[in-house]
């Protein structure tokens, strides 16, 4: 049953890996000349989101620079948890767009400046900063984002999402499109050309719903520009405009024309149901991706190889000859693993520590896991905003109960008695470091003013979701655990404990952890590049099916490094397992902070303090979740291969 889900998961995720089909949203119909009706919209809106950079962590709202606002008060989108904690702010816009109505240059607002007013010299300032900063525009229409398109060396187009707010030129590096004169300047993009491509739909395929000059949207995209109007909008001109270098003195001012012009181009080659394929095409390399399915298949490969030589040949071997020598009269000196019988289910120093993170561990990994094959399944596309992470923490905070079983039922076969204590370091350890770290960051982003920090009541939010519904779970959780009789081990543990040989280097403790980390981290930095550059530079992620595949074989790579090097140990007489198998794997986690580092410095300009401490932040968060995530997948792997092992050989 269980195997034929797995299977079924896959499968799914397979056929999905290539193809991007969005199901579950309905399309909008659109139609010239109407009211806004049931059936048909003709006000196509425009949604502003917050701006980001590549050389900040810092992302600010839009109303934080000084451009245009909508005259009249409009209501912005209900965000979900996931969209309000990682920091989008959707806003209206006061762009004013009807369906299949081109407009070749509109007056949007008029901003004036001037040098008498300190607070006009300083959003200038603001302006130049985030100019110079490269913050970038992030617009949604029809709940698709807004496009740049450039074409590449190859004369393939590229297109991503978004669109720098202006362009600079300091110290002989210069971002504008084509080369401008003066030096040291930093020019707004004050205008933009949109361009709607829409389908105009058949009765056939629409169905009841059809109109006459109706038609959905496929894509929008965008050129900006820096246009100096010279005090009169839509003039003609080509000069850029570019904003003061200094601030303004007294009687000094300064215009800003926003402008904007659309037209609409009727495309009925592309279907409504893969409009997203064009920006999920230019974003994700599939070759490389591919690339890095095989390279980890053949570590997978090559290390189940090994495991299945030692458990079928090696094991195997040991075994009967473990059983033939107590069959035999001359009773021979043991050897090799045999000998830690009576120690190998000693209980740990700390097992508190061990059986609390591997509660939390459990909790991480489920939440991965459901999330991940709900993802696959499309639910959780980039079409859905946000959709990611609220499931990934509304499922964190009901996993609580499986969190509080493990970490009970472990706790208790250590022999521990503070049940209490360690009911509460459950609910309380892991969450809390998170948490924790998230409040601080937290801060630093509202010292800052920027959008990601999150308001007062989505933090209280937070903590009653943590502490009304976490906390109560995760009781629940440990309450069946300690019931539970404590798990039984196959072998009885002696009074005395065995003296450990001296290990050679191979087998020492520190550089066997050292050593585990590395295959399953091999398994996954090509997907992590991905995954960082969709968090850091907010592209979108979408290959949901093969990082499921990714994570199916880190989960198996980790299992196995795991085995192999408790094996080893093992037959070196060293019975201090249980630690070291939470460790050797759980090493996987400094692997990835190593990796977080070098592409803090090789791919992003991150420069100011600010964002240099909410970088790390952020990452030991995902180190430290990681860390929980696979070292318990370590743990139960050997814990498992050490219950099977010792249950089949004879001991007196
Ligand atoms: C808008 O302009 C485009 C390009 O010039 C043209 O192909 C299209 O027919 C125009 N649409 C309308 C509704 O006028």
């Amino acid at each position: 049953m269980k195997l034929t889900a797995i299977l079924l998961v896959i499968s799914i995720c397979l056929y999905h890996v290539q193809s991007f089909y969005l199901p579950g949203l309905a399309p909008v119909n659109y139609c010239k000349n109407g009211e806004d009706t049931n059936t048909c919209k003709s006000k196509v809106d425009l949604y502003v989101n917050r701006l980001n950079t590549e050389e900040s962590v810092i992302p600010y709202e839009y109303n934080h620079f000084d451009f245009c606002l909508p005259s009249e008060e409009l209501k912005s989108p209900v965000e979900n948890l996931g969209q309000v904690v990682f920091g989008e702010r959707i806003r209206p816009s006061p762009y004013k767009i009807r369906f299949m109505e081109n407009q070749t240059c509109t007056l949007l607002c008029k901003k004036t400046y001037s040098g008498n007013d300190p607070q006009d010299n300083l959003k200038l300032s603001t302006l130049r900063k985030g100019i110079g900063l490269n913050y970038q525009h992030h617009w949604i229409v029809d709940n698709m984002p807004v496009t740049t398109c450039y074409d590449t060396e190859e004369n393939e187009q590229f297109c991503t999402t978004g669109f720098p707010m202006g362009c600079y030129s300091k110290n002989g590096r210069q971002t504008c499109a084509k080369p401008v004169s003066k030096m040291d300047a930093s020019y707004i993009h004050n205008h933009v050309d949109l361009t709607i491509t829409y389908h105009s739909g058949a009765k056939e395929e629409w169905g009841s719903q059809f109109q006459e000059n109706g038609g959905r949207i496929i894509s929008v995209k965008v050129v900006p520009r820096s246009i100096d109007h010279r005090g009169k909008p839509c003039s003609q001109t080509e000069d850029y405009l570019s904003l003061p270098i200094k601030n303004l003195q007294q009687g000094e001012t300064f215009e800003i024309f926003y402008t904007y012009s659309v037209t609409f181009i009727e495309n009925n080659k592309v279907k409504w149901s893969s409009r997203w394929d064009y920006i999920l095409e230019s974003m994700q390399h599939t070759n490389i991706q591919w690339f890095s399915i095989l390279n980890s298949a053949v570590i997978v490969l090559f290390l189940s190889g090994m495991v299945a030589m030692i458990l079928l040949r090696t094991l195997h071997k040991d075994i009967a000859r473990y059983n033939q020598i107590d069959n035999g009269e001359d009773a021979q000196e043991e050897f090799g693993w045999k000998l830690v019988h009576g120690d190998v289910f000693r209980p740990p120093r700390k097992g508190m520590l061990l059986s609390v993170l591997l509660g939390s561990g459990v909790q991480v990994f489920c939440m991965t896991l459901v999330t991940l094959a709900f993802a696959c399944l499309g639910f959780l596309s980039p079409a859905n905003r946000g959709a990611l992470m609220t499931c990934a923490m509304v499922l964190y905070v009901l996993l609580g109960s499986p969190a509080g079983y493990v970490s009970a039922r472990i706790y208790k076969s250590f022999g521990g008695e503070k049940w209490k204590s360690n009911v509460l370091l459950t609910s309380m350890l892991a969450p809390g470091i998170v948490f924790g770290l998230f409040f601080f960051m937290n801060l630093i982003l509202w010292a800052k003013g920027s959008s990601a920090a999150i308001p007062f009541s989505t933090l209280l939010g937070l903590l009653a979701l943590w502490w009304l519904v976490s906390v109560p779970l995760t009781f629940i959780g440990a309450f069946f655990g300690f019931r539970k009789r404590a798990i039984e081990h196959p072998v009885r543990t002696n009074q005395i404990p065995r003296l450990i040989p001296e290990q050679s280097i191979y087998t020492q403790a520190i550089p066997g952890i050292i050593m585990g980390g590395v295959l399953p981290f091999g398994c996954i930095f090509i997907q992590l590049y991905f995954i960082l550059k969709s968090i850091w530079s907010s592209q979108m992620y979408y290959m949901f099916g093969l990082l499921f595949l990714v994570f199916i074989i880190l989960v198996i790579t980790c299992a196995e490094t795991t085995i192999l090097l408790c094996y080893f140990h093992l037959c070196a007489e060293d019975y201090h397992w249980w630690w070291r198998s939470y460790l050797t794997s759980g090493f996987t986690a400094i692997y990835l902070f190593l990796y977080c580092c070098h592409y803090f410095f090789t791919k992003l300009q991150i420069e100011d303090l600010a964002s240099t401490f909410l970088y790390f932040g952020y990452t030991l968060i995902m180190v430290f979740l990681f860390n929980l995530m696979t070292g318990t997948i370590g743990f139960f792997a050997c814990f498992w291969f050490i219950r099977q092992i010792y249950s089949v050989v004879k001991v007196d």
